[in-house]
């Protein structure tokens, strides 16, 4: 039996399998093999204190308990045993993490490293007992050489009654079937109302067009109102900042050459624009042309010359008067009133309204209300 603090991890599963004969006869082929292995004992591993189970029947935790801690006890009973051999790794056999061992199987070295002995395990046949066929002949089991991944190595220790996790590609390879790829259920039809592109319905746009010709109506109503009445106060306001003018003819202004008006005429022409009579008439044994006020001199009527009657009718109390503009008849008081009249450089007749001459006054004498002819 080969010292525990020797044996590899692959020695340890081997042994644990239930092929520990094996892992003596090929300790022994190893020692026979190698002369320098010959001091290495031929016993069979000593099962770690407490294990009760078979060999062949120890899970990979089991396997793994015995390599913790029956490595331990091992490695002391192989001081004990005086093996002076020293484990080559840098950790002890009893302080290996299950990494350690597993990196250790896998023969990667950077666990626990392989110990010195492995020259006689490289020489045992333990791929028969990873395939778990305990009947065949181990020498022609396979021999793993390369590293051993995690599944393999507990797959090799189960025995191959409990295999582990396989990939997709080993099932495949193997035949077994493979869970199914899981595909999403397709998303279901868009309706066509959440559709940008959709146009709303006719009693929609009815409604639509109702409202909005309702509301919009009144406000463009309130708001044209608005507008409008804001506008007039502005322009009522800038209209108070301009003083009333008041819009009068001139009030001198020429009515035409003396021989346009012959005696006994009377030109009303002038009546409506400039509130004046042009009259040929005879006063103090002298014909004049004179321009006489269309204002009554009862309470301010216009009079109308009458033609047939020779004579200015006051239409409002019946006042009358002679074409010289004396009052006959009537409530009239006084004679009509005389504008400043003469001769303009052109010869034509002038007519000013800024000044008034009357006959109660003895005014009418005055040269200036007359042109002599
Ligand atoms: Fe002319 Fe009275 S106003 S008569």
């Amino acid at each position: 039996m080969a010292d525990k603090d020797k044996m590899s991890i692959q020695d340890i599963l081997a042994a644990c399998r239930g092929d520990g004969g094996g892992t003596p006869d090929a300790a022994k082929a190893n020692d026979e093999s190698s002369g320098a292995e010959a001091a290495k004992p031929a016993a069979t591993p000593a099962k770690p204190a407490g294990q009760a189970k078979p060999a062949g029947q120890m899970s990979v935790e089991d396997i793994l308990a015995a390599a913790r801690g029956g490595s331990s006890a091992a490695s002391g009973s192989g001081q004990e045993a005086g093996t002076s051999k020293p484990v080559a790794s840098n950790k002890s056999p009893g302080e290996m993490s299950v990494s350690d061992i597993l990196a250790a199987a896998r023969g990667d070295g950077g666990g626990a490293a392989k110990p010195a002995s492995s020259s006689a395990k490289k020489a045992a046949p333990k791929p028969a007992a990873a395939a778990g066929d305990k009947t065949a002949p181990k020498a022609s089991a396979p021999v793993r050489t390369g590293p051993m991944d995690t599944s393999s190595i507990l797959a090799a220790a189960r025995g191959g009654a409990k295999p582990g996790p396989i990939s997709k590609a080993e099932a495949a390879a193997q035949g077994k079937p493979t869970a199914p790829k899981l595909t999403a259920p397709p998303m279901p039809q868009k309706p066509a109302y959440a559709s940008p592109k959709a146009k709303p319905s006719k009693a929609t746009e009815t409604r639509r067009g109702f409202f909005s010709v309702f509301l919009g109506s009144f406000l463009a109503v309130g708001f044209t109102t608005l507008s409008l009445t804001n506008l007039l106060w502005v322009l009522g306001l800038a209209r108070f900042f301009f003083p009333n003018i008041l819009i009068e003819p001139p009030s001198r202004f020429k009515v035409g050459f003396p021989s346009d008006f012959p005696p006994g005429a009377v030109a009303t022409k002038f009546k409506a624009q400039f509130g004046v009579w042009v009259t040929n008439v005879e006063w103090d044994g002298q014909r004049q042309l004179v321009a006489l006020k269309t204002v009554c001199t009862h309470l301010g009527c216009t009079p109308n010359w009458l033609e047939a009657e020779q004579k200015f009718k006051c239409p409002c109390h019946g006042s009358g008067f002679y074409i010289d503009g004396v009052n006959f008849e009537g409530p009239a008081p006084r004679p009509l009133e005389r504008y400043a009249i003469r001769v303009a450089d052109d010869g034509q007749l002038e007519i000013d309204k800024s000044k008034t001459f009357q006959q109660e006054l003895g005014q009418w004498s005055d040269t200036a209300c007359y042109v002599p002819v």
